[in-house]
């Protein structure tokens, strides 16, 4: 089996990928701004330092890596490393990336066009919300004394059903742009946070928050979902579970 090179390999989901990749029998190189322990090679997506020797005779790069700003020119810069030779490049974007009017989704998107024009074999998997960015929206507010729910539907994933689902494409091969991976449910805001709350064993009064804009408009049209992905996986509640 050829040599993996997983960027954002320290990151939520990348953690997860590269120990089920090894747990396959690939050789996981992870691409890290701060050195690692094992087979890291230190590089910086942003400014390119490290990035050539990160891909030199990698069969596959899983490009998890993410940032706030930068995402596109980061693409980039790891695409150009990558000629004149060319890996099979997989890309885990967002469900609804060219739906919702958000900077950051509107770098993704960028990202899944600079890929399928690059000439690489590429597949591109795009992923619900996470389990734990959810329980982040939740647990940022644990000391207020009510919690605001956004009156909008998630369908949240979690990290070990999408790295499984990205390991299957290491070892397919590209298979361009493959179905959307969803979350097992689809719920409201309202009832994501009462899940929260139940697992930490909090008591608050959960108010609706409808906000106005362009973006929530278009999360309320569902634009993050993929009702027809909901096939199974950890439930936000198994999730939380673990947590508490
Ligand atoms: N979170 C969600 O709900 C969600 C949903 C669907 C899809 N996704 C996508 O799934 C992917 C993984 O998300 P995640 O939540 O697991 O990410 P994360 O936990 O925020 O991790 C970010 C990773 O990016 C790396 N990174 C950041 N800037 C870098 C740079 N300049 N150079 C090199 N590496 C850099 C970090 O590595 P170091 O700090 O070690 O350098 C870290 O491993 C992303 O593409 C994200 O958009 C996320």
């Amino acid at each position: 089996m050829g040599d993996v090179l997983v960027t954002g390999g320290t990151g939520n989901l990348g953690r997860v990928v590269c120990e089920k990749l090894r747990e396959a029998g690939h050789e996981v190189r992870v691409l890290s701004r701060r050195p690692q322990p094992g087979h890291s090679v230190r590089g910086d997506l942003r400014t390119g330092e490290g990035v050539p020797a990160a891909v030199e005779g990698v069969d596959t790069i899983l490009h998890l890596a993410t940032a706030p700003r930068g995402d596109a020119e980061a693409c980039s810069r790891l695409i150009a490393a990558t000629q004149p030779r060319g890996p099979h490049m997989i890309f885990t974007s967002i469900v609804g990336v060219d739906r919702i009017p958000l900077a950051y989704y509107a770098a993704k998107a960028e990202c899944e066009r600079l890929i399928e024009t690059s000439g690489l074999p590429y597949t591109i998997q795009r992923a619900t919300q996470f389990h734990s960015l959810i329980m982040r929206v939740f647990h940022a507010q644990r000391r207020l004394p009510l919690m605001f729910a956004p009156t909008c539907d998630f369908q949240p994933v979690d990290v070990h059903d999408v790295a499984d689902r990205l390991v299957q494409h290491v070892d397919a091969g590209p298979r361009e742009r493959v179905p959307d991976i969803g979350g097992p449910e689809i719920r409201s805001g309202h009832s994501l946070a009462k899940a929260y709350l139940g697992a930490a064993r909090r008591r608050r009064r959960v108010v609706n928050l409808a906000l106005p804009g362009r973006v929530f408009s278009s999360f309320r049209a569902g634009a993050n979902l993929a009702p027809d992905q909901a096939n199974g996986g950890v439930t936000f509640e198994e999730f939380l579970a673990e947590r508490f």
